[in-house]
């Protein structure tokens, strides 16, 4: 059932093509099919969420502000605690599982103050589907290992398809959005996954102090989502980041024994060389995820993991199946229990 591979989360990396197909198929041209009630009055977003499905949200928020929308992505354990006013918020609650206790938590505190809620969610007939007052499904099929893979790229590309759905109704979507390249990204994800650089250097930049992710933008997300991957699956310490942020504390444990991984999406490029720079002069190895286009950051990087480049608004998605490659290539080699790592669980229904 493991379609011939080792374990679950590889075969779920190698499914992305497929399950992202799925996620469109109909969407760019018909939408998300929301009830007409959803956006109705709405003037901005919330989205709650936990673990990788916050890494999600984050992209969400970062998309709707890069239109003009306000837009904040809370954990959800968080949100509960002083709920911020919500008079015409949607609140979006983005679960894979549509079980994860914290969240539907966020919903009901959401629901109480009489919000819009929308649950993002992969299965049908879960909790967060039926108590909320409506369902987007990302549609990405069954995922058993414990690590999200393929649930978290179709939570990106639902989100930027309900991003412009949202700001199309609050403000108006630039003419030049990455709805044309949307069909184009199951094919352009198939050649990053062939992968057998992201598994050399999985074992050429073993850390044997830590790993640091750094993005900036639309790439933070995916640093902090890389670096949650890692660390969940190989125990060993990683951390994720805005780039900015390294000179502010992080960067007083970069040493040549931190290798250090920077996501560039396509924007902001000269911040990231700036921050390789500044690694490397403390002696950290660095391995840039970066479109093949952007020579200047491959090249200043001691190695990359490249992706083709597409619009910048869907390069998240390929940067963050390297990284997904690369968590899984440095697990396996450290003999981890990949499906199941030690503590956690599928869906996490406790507070
Ligand atoms: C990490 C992981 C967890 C979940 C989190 C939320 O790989 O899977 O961080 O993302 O527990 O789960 P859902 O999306 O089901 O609410």
């Amino acid at each position: 059932e493991k379609g011939g591979y080792d374990h679950y989360m590889f075969k779920e990396i190698q499914e992305q093509p497929v399950s992202l197909a799925q996620t469109i198929e109909g969407r760019v041209e018909d939408g998300l099919d929301l009830s007409p009630e959803t956006l109705a009055g709405v003037d901005s977003v919330q989205f709650v969420a936990c673990g990788t499905s916050y890494h999600a949200a984050l992209y969400g928020a970062h998309q709707l502000r890069s239109w003009g929308v306000e837009a904040t992505a809370s954990l959800a354990s968080e949100y509960s605690v002083y709920p911020p006013p919500m008079e015409d918020a949607l609140v979006v609650g983005v679960t894979q599982s549509g079980e994860t206790a914290d969240t539907l938590d966020a919903l009901s505190v959401a629901g109480d103050r009489g919000a819009t809620r929308l649950a993002v969610t992969n299965v049908v007939g879960s909790t967060a589907a039926r108590e909320s007052d409506d369902t987007v499904f990302i549609r990405a099929g069954p995922e058993i290992g414990v690590a999200a893979t393929k649930t978290f790229s179709s939570q990106v590309v639902t989100l930027y398809l309900l991003a412009r759905e949202v700001a199309s109704v609050v403000t108006d979507p630039p003419a030049a959005a990455a709805l044309d390249g949307m069909d184009e990204l199951p094919d352009a994800v198939e050649t990053v996954l062939d992968g057998s650089r992201a598994a050399r250097l999985a074992d050429e930049y073993l850390g044997e102090d830590g790993h640091f992710f750094l993005g900036r933008g639309n790439g933070v997300p995916v640093a902090m989502e890389g670096a949650l991957k890692f660390k969940e699956i190989t125990y060993e310490h990683a951390e994720g980041f805005p780039a900015g942020e390294l000179k502010h504390g992080p960067l007083a444990l970069v040493t040549e024994k931190t290798p250090v991984f920077a996501v560039c999406t396509g924007r902001d490029a000269g911040k990231i060389e700036s921050a390789i720079r500044e690694v490397q002069t403390r002696g950290a190895p660095v391995v840039a995820i970066a479109p093949r286009t952007m020579t200047d950051i491959v090249e200043v990087a001691d190695d990359a993991l490249t992706v083709p480049a597409v619009h910048p608004d869907l390069t998240p998605i390929l940067t963050n199946v390297q990284l997904q490659l690369l968590a899984y290539h440095a697990a396996s080699s450290l003999g981890r229990s990949i499906d199941k790592p030690r503590n956690l669980a599928k869906s996490v229904t406790v507070e």
